[in-house]
């Protein structure tokens, strides 16, 4: 972009997982050149993308919701605002967002970011909204910019892409689409890129992250395990992280990795969605409830501090009371340190949806607060546990009051502890004081080392 290039604001907004976090970045990023900086305020944007997340109804209407203030907004500017719909609903139910919402110029999949520019101009010409939600066969990470924008301490990468698991309740196989896992050169140069900007942790994103079989240099395919070992070599990476994993998909060496590399942070997300072996069957999951425990003891036996999460449904079709006790029992056994629990939702095209045995909302309700207070137990209890430990963190930034900072610790949780501003992006002690149900409190352990030394040399 030149000086005399028009300056223009650009609104996104982001629902539903961290892959559409990255993805919403991937955005700005591609739209910087057409000279489009971000904002916060709705009434100075020229463009306003929401994208957005497909996965329960809640999300999708919410999306609805929004576009109806964003009519008014863009009547307020003369019409003068770009509004395109990203994301899931947009892969999903591009003829129905037109249909509903005609003052949508632009419906585009995720698989097609990197045409916005394109999509951009036409829609300038165009009478009706502009609409591009096939798979296309083309690779669009090679058609992304990189990533320029200056990054945090923490950053995203995504490896792996959809979903070829096809659980009966999920809509992620029709909207993102078959598994693809990019090259290991593609990471690895990416993966140094953000740590080059500054980015000291990474967290590996994938719909199916451990299904990641990206070909590797010899021109065959690697693990995921042997991914992680190759990016912990890269000078300054000081922390690795992976999201999202299916339990089918845990092979020997990723659960080998949790031992060593170091730099694979002590903390899975590993849903399970069920504890009874009926319902994990009828989602077609291909693992039994003990299947789940025995891959847990094998990464425990790996990483003996490991912390997991998971995620969890209630009342998916022909769940019944006995069902329900094997999840609470499943989740009592395990121990999360940390979990997302979900109430069951019909999504339409999936098999779940027709599936007899559709459960009562009202025993839906009843059953997803037991495991949510279960689950909310647990993590305090976890979070309770760490007082009097000394723990790693990682220094994101300022906290909320004056002279404070915050971090995360190995196990993710957030901390706070007093600071100087200079430690942000190093690795430091910190004695953890007190747990509370969501954050961490400590103080500062000296010694701290200067900044100078912990930054990567590039
Ligand atoms: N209803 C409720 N929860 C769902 N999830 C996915 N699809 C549905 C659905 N139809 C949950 C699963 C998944 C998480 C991302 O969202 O637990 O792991
Ligand atoms: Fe959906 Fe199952 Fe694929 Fe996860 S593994 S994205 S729940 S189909």
């Amino acid at each position: 972009m030149t000086d005399a290039t028009p300056r223009k604001r650009l609104l996104i907004r982001t629902w539903g997982c961290q892959m559409n976090v990255y993805d919403s970045a991937r955005m700005a990023d591609v739209l910087a050149p057409l000279g489009y900086a971000p904002t916060e305020q709705v009434e100075e944007a020229d463009m306003v993308i929401l994208n957005t997340c497909h996965i329960r109804e809640k999300a999708t209407e919410k999306v609805f919701s929004d576009l109806g203030r964003l009519r008014e907004a863009k009547r307020q500017r003369g019409g003068e605002m770009v509004i395109a719909v990203a994301g899931c609903v947009a892969q999903a139910e591009g003829a129905e967002i037109t249909a509903r919402a005609p003052w949508v110029d632009i419906v585009l999949g995720p698989q097609s970011y990197h045409r916005l520019p394109e999509m951009v101009a036409r829609a300038s010409r165009a009478a009706g909204a502009v609409i591009e939600t096939d798979f296309p066969a083309e690779d669009k990470f090679d058609h992304l910019p990189e990533t320029a924008a200056p990054q945090g301490v923490t950053a995203f990468l995504t490896v792996q892409e959809g979903c070829d698991k096809f659980c009966s309740f999920c809509v992620v196989p029709y909207t993102r689409g078959a598994e693809y896992s990019r090259p290991v050169a593609a990471v690895v140069a990416e993966a140094q890129r953000l740590v080059a900007l500054g980015a000291r942790e990474l967290t590996l994103l994938g719909q199916n992250v451990n299904a990641w079989h990206g070909e590797g240099p010899d021109g065959r395919a690697w693990t995921l395990g042997r991914l992680v070992r190759r990016l912990a070599e890269i000078p300054g990476l000081a922390r690795i992280r992976y999201t999202t994993s299916h339990p089918r998909d845990m092979d020997d060496d990723l659960v080998a990795a949790h031992g060593d590399p170091p730099a694979l942070m002590p903390f899975l997300h590993l849903p399970v969605q069920s504890g009874s072996d009926r319902i994990l069957k009828a989602m077609n999951r291909g693992h039994t409830a003990d299947d789940y425990r025995r891959l847990v003891d094998r990464l425990r036996a790996a990483r003996p501090d490991l912390a997991l999460s998971t995620d969890i449904i209630a009342g998916h079709p022909g769940e019944s009371d006995a069902d329900h006790a094997a999840t609470l029992a499943l989740i009592r056994d395990t121990g999360f340190a940390q979990a997302f629990s979900f109430k069951y939702s019909a999504r339409p095209g999936t098999p779940a949806a027709t599936m007899a045995g559709q459960v009562d909302e009202a025993v839906k309700d009843a059953r997803l607060a037991e495991i949510q207070a279960l689950l909310r137990d647990q993590q305090t209890a976890f979070n309770r546990s760490r007082a009097g430990m000394v723990a790693e963190v990682l220094v994101t930034g300022p906290g909320r009051h004056p002279g404070q900072m915050a971090g995360r610790t190995p196990w993710l949780n957030p901390v706070h502890f007093d600071g100087p501003e200079s430690l942000a992006g190093q690795v430091v002690p910190v004695k953890i004081t007190a747990g509370h149900p969501n954050s961490l409190s400590g103080v500062l352990v000296a010694p701290v080392h200067a900044p100078a030394r912990e930054r990567p040399a590039a």
